[in-house]
């Protein structure tokens, strides 16, 4: 479909076409910012991009989501592109300002990860295009390295500021695993996540709120926690262990910054703690305790939460997962729940019960991975 898509809009073959999936974050949410452990997974949805060199040096994009609608931008600066062709821009941009040389380009994309709900299909989009003008053009980049990359592209070209986590959780995560990052080093470890193998599954379900404050709040969260770091004078919060929460210096910090603080040191922990459950011989079931107090601490400390998730959560505790918690940024999006293989239509009809007495649009269950990381498509 995609390459006849390329075809009709560009009138010649795609060279190249890679996948790059969305995420779902198990637990360490918010710490990649403060230079600390996330622990996502990939989706079973991608975004597909279709690739061919230009003889000159602009970029021709379109989507099967828009219709096949070429946008011609002839000159590929920060401020001069918006909407979604800017994450596609945003990762030439980042190439080349990385020191790549990279030509016009042909580019054509088609994604079944829903925009809006927090599943990271913005890293998605700009991971393919990264991944798809590395292979086309053979620059041999590292994982890693095309993670920053494109992180810068989202940072710098588009202007929004958030940590690494998706652009790594789609360039690197792998099958039937977890993935450890380490968002300083960007250190990442494949940890088992075989959930159906112990008759458990994770659910994900989207609340289907339009996340509105997700912009504002998600900087203002990043600018209070820097704040805080400088005030306890580390380099970030992941400096901070979490004996340091009964120190004088923190207790000292004004009680919002204590709050986001404690938030951040304790989900640290929470995610090795939730790692090491997952790689040692304890109960799987053991996490669900952990995602349900990452959820509580992401609403009352981080305050990143907004009703529909804590109903979901709620509801789908009350319908007895053995833990659940919001996953993302916060203000909408997925709530995501540890519960028993085959539970999940009862599960979501729990959901469907508490949405509706509340008056909230209906929830929707999205398939959960774990799934395979970018990769070439043929
Ligand atoms: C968004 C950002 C990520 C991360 C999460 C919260 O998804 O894009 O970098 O900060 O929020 O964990």
């Amino acid at each position: 479909m995609g390459a006849q898509g390329f075809d009709a809009c560009f009138g010649r073959p795609p060279e190249v076409s890679w996948v790059a999936p969305g995420r779902v974050n198990v637990i360490g949410e918010h710490t990649d910012y403060n230079d600390g452990f996330a622990l996502p997974v990939a989706l079973p949805l991608v975004v597909t991009a279709w690739l061919a060199a230009r003889n000159d040096d602009q970029l021709h994009v379109a989507s099967a989501q828009h219709g096949g609608d070429v946008a011609v931008i002839a000159d590929v600066r920060p401020g001069t592109v918006d909407g979604w062709a800017s994450y596609v821009a945003g990762a030439v941009w980042a190439l080349r300002e990385a020191g790549h040389h990279v030509p016009g380009l042909d580019v054509y994309v088609d994604g079944t990860v829903p925009p809006g709900a927090g599943l990271s299909s913005s890293a998605a989009l700009e991971c393919a295009v990264a991944a798809g003008i590395d292979d086309l053009l053979h620059l041999g980049i590292r994982r890693p390295d095309l993670a920053r990359i494109a992180h810068r592209g989202e940072n710098e070209f588009v202007g929004a500021p958030t940590g690494i986590m998706d652009q790594a959780a789609s360039l690197l995560c792998t099958d039937r695993h977890a993935l450890l990052l380490d968002a300083r080093s960007l250190h990442t470890t494949a940890v088992p996540f075989d959930l159906a193998g112990h008759a458990l599954a994770m659910m994900v379900v989207d609340t289907r709120t339009p996340h509105r404050l997700v912009d504002s709040e998600y900087a203002a969260r990043r600018r209070e926690c820097e704040a805080a770091a400088r005030a306890l004078g580390v380099p970030a919060l992941r400096d901070l262990d979490v004996d340091a929460l009964g120190g004088e210096a923190v207790t000292a910090l004004d009680p919002v910054q204590r709050r986001r603080v404690r938030h951040i040191v304790s989900e640290n922990a929470r995610v090795l703690d939730t790692v090491a459950i997952l790689t040692g011989d304890a109960d799987v079931r053991a996490i669900g305790p952990l995602l349900t107090d990452s959820h509580t601490s992401l609403r009352d400390d981080f305050e990143v939460s907004c009703d529909q998730l804590d109903t979901a959560v709620d509801a789908l505790l009350g319908a007895g997962a053995y833990g659940a918690r919001m996953t993302g940024g916060g203000f909408g999006g997925c709530a995501i729940a540890l519960v028993d293989a085959g539970r999940e239509e009862s599960m979501l009809d729990a959901v469907r019960r508490a949405f509706t007495d509340h008056g909230f649009t209906a929830p929707a269950l999205v398939p959960g991975g774990p799934a395979p990381g970018a990769h070439r498509l043929g």
